[in-house]
């Protein structure tokens, strides 16, 4: 193997085809090189020149250069003639001698684990091929080895060169070539093929969407400039004519781009009453139609992916699913299905600007209201319950030893025997707890009357705190707990669902941590399931789930029924996914931009909400106020208590009869 030739020889990206260079113009093409190099290649960045090398199997074949003559030695194992070994090393020395690029050789047959990704792209690409009738195949060949890299750029200039004398390359064998290359979404790519005739080599090159009608097939090619002697003996282009220009036009005119999409609200939204998929509206399909118009592109809807994959998974076996698994398959142009960034995962698709940013969070069932029936005993904590208690204990305690004490000290007997007895204290004064009046006849002692007064204005006090409590909590008895925290969904024992797509964009989710997850595949059963039974968390998206309250899951006051906390997990960039390589992401890019800057998608979303709200609104019927009647179920705790009072009261009474007859 011949991969530690040269160790990374840097240069831009341009695709030269140089063909059938013959012995008397092999200066013309070390120069051409030369010249669309310095015009072309950016300085400082990566040159990669690809060559398909054969493994011969006579070794001492004829035609191969016995003597390599190289240094370092670049075609020590490749098929290359004298002549050709000549040609190539006068174009490496003049491609390094002005120092500006990097260079990085690449045979096809370099093993491709020594390649790291350097996160910079290639800038230029030169592929050598030998015969002009093995040309085709040898570009496929080199194509599938450079694409390989991570920093493979389908965006770069390309140049093509034949090294092969004798067989003149004709305008089939140039239109294969660019074919193979557009396979690889690469558009910008020369090919330089020497007239036979005159010592001149023509640059030839093709436009996918010119002249009008033309949708991205390779037709015909066109001669852009020609590599001449000139009368006074110097060798220059003919026309100076630039020789990557700008291929897409502004006006597609009408061509056709297939979108990969499927049912998501809000971004795609289905129309309901029809059978067949047929979409009404959303975020994306809006975004569509103004992709469309802006660029005059008939953009044509795909089914969904009939894998079920909606936006793609990795499955266990190293498969991709779903409209991801279309796009690197190349069966669609883009995707517009509120795709979230996964361009640093997948090395053949590529992400347009984000034009919404949507969160990741974790919704969780909305707090219940306390029971109305709790309200009486709710107002105090236990603890003041029991001060109160204790508070009552020791003053029926005090009245009754000052009473006694008061009877002992007197000299006259006093004719009021209202606190005389333990029982006829605690009788008269819960009766002032429950504001009614005690026994009317208070023996008219300082003492006695002191302590009375003491326990009048306690209670009078606590009731006043209490009643005032008891009638907000019969009203609005509050909310019980609401969950708060990622902790606490986990270690509550509540169910909770992460759909897998969710999964594959955040691997961390896949922790130990969060083991019990449920799979939440079908994502809408399991928004009911929050909403509706509240027995289950979800971790989703905030586009759609706000959404989906909006339509379907408020309450009768139009509050949503699904709640969420502070804190969002992740920020996720909802992107335009391209299978690597598009030309059109440019496009794209402007056109999002554009639609940020007017703040169209922002209208769209309040647009979409307020109208899912109002069809939601229909079927609201409880009148919304901030004034309410009280109704039976306010007053639920009081009538509990009457109730048990009753039976208590008819207890007791049977008690008595019951006794009497004994
Ligand atoms: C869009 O393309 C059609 C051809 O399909 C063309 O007739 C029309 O003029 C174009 N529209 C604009 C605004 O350029
Ligand atoms: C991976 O599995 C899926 C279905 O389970 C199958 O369709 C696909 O062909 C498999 N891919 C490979 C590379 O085995």
């Amino acid at each position: 193997m011949t991969h530690a030739f040269m160790d990374t020889l840097r240069v831009s990206v341009l695709l030269c085809l140089f063909v059938n260079i013959a012995e008397g113009n092999s200066q013309s093409f070390v120069y051409c090189s030369q010249d669309i190099a310095s015009r072309y290649f950016a300085p400082s960045h990566t040159v990669v020149i690809s060559h398909r090398s054969r493994t011969t199997t006579n070794r001492h074949d004829e035609n191969r250069c016995q003597v390599p003559s190289l240094k370092p030695n670049v075609v020590k194992n490749s098929n290359l003639s004298c002549l050709q070994q000549d040609i190539w090393r006068a174009l490496f020395e003049s491609m390094h001698k002005p120092e500006k690029w990097t260079f990085l050789l690449l045979q096809s047959q370099t093993e491709n684990s020594e390649l790291q990704s350097t996160t910079i792209k290639h800038d230029s690409y030169m592929l050598l091929v030998t015969e002009a009738k093995l040309a085709v195949e040898d570009i496929k060949v080199q194509m599938v080895r450079l694409k390989k890299n991570p920093d493979w750029n389908p965006r770069a200039k390309y140049v093509v060169m034949f090294m092969q004398s004798g067989m003149t390359a004709n305008e089939t064998i140039i239109k294969d070539i660019l074919s193979e290359l557009w396979h690889s979404k690469v558009v910008n790519a020369v090919v330089l093929s020497r007239q036979t005739s005159q010592n001149e080599i023509n640059v030839y090159t093709w436009f996918p969407y010119h002249p009008r009608g033309r949708c991205g097939d390779v037709r015909d090619v066109i001669l852009l400039d020609s590599w001449i002697l000139d009368e006074e003996g110097r060798e220059r282009f003919l026309h100076s004519a630039p020789l990557f220009p700008e291929k897409i036009p502004r006006d597609m005119q009408g061509c056709p781009f297939m979108v990969s999409t499927f049912e998501y609200e809000p971004y795609v939204i289905k129309r309901k009453e029809s059978r067949k998929v047929e979409y009404q509206d959303g975020l994306d399909l809006r975004l569509i139609s103004v992709l469309g118009q802006a660029m005059n592109m008939t953009m044509s809807l795909r089914p969904p992916p009939p894998d079920g994959g909606r936006w793609g998974f990795l499955l266990d076996n190293g498969t991709w699913v779903g409209v991801t698994a279309e796009m690197m398959r190349g069966y669609s142009d883009l995707a517009l299905v509120g795709w979230f960034y996964r361009c640093h995962i997948i090395n053949e698709i590529e992400c347009s600007f984000p034009y919404i940013t949507d969160e990741a969070r974790w919704y969780v069932p909305c707090a219940q209201p306390y029971p109305r029936w709790m309200s009486i005993t709710r107002v105090f904590k236990a603890s003041l319950w029991l001060g109160f208690l204790a508070a009552y204990v020791i003053i029926v305690f005090v009245m009754w030893q000052v009473v006694k004490i008061s009877n002992s000290i007197s000299t006259v007997p006093i004719e009021n025997q209202a606190y005389t007895s333990l029982a006829k204290c605690i009788l008269n004064f819960w009766a002032i707890i429950l504001e009614e009046s005690a026994s009317n006849n208070t023996p008219h002692v300082a003492e006695i009357r002191a302590v009375f007064l003491v326990w009048v204005m306690y209670c009078w006090a606590v009731n006043t705190v209490y009643q005032t409590y008891l009638t907000s909590f019969l009203i609005d008895p509050g909310l019980q707990h609401q969950m708060s925290s990622e902790e606490e969904i986990l270690n509550s024992g509540i169910a909770y669902g992460i759909p897998t797509t969710m999964v594959s964009i955040l691997p961390e989710l896949s922790d130990r941590r969060y083991r019990r997850k449920l799979r939440c595949d079908d994502v809408e059963v399991c928004q009911h399931r929050l909403a509706m039974e509240g027995d289950l968390a979800l971790f989703f998206t905030k586009y759609n789930n706000e959404y989906m309250a909006a339509l379907k899951y408020m309450d009768g006051d139009g509050k949503p029924l699904v709640c969420q906390f502070d804190g969002s997990y992740y920020r996720q960039y909802v992107v335009i996914p391209v299978p690597k390589g598009n030309p059109m992401l440019n496009a794209y890019n402007n056109v999002i931009h554009l639609v940020h800057q007017a703040g169209l998608i922002e209208k769209w979303w309040k647009d979409l909400k307020y109208t899912a709200t109002l069809s939601a609104a229909k079927d609201f019927n409880v009148p919304v106020g901030e004034y309410i009647k009280l109704t039976l179920q306010h007053l639920q705790s009081a009538f509990y208590f009457l109730f048990l009072g009753y039976s208590v009261s008819i207890i007791s009474f049977l008690s008595e009869i019951f006794c009497r007859r004994k």
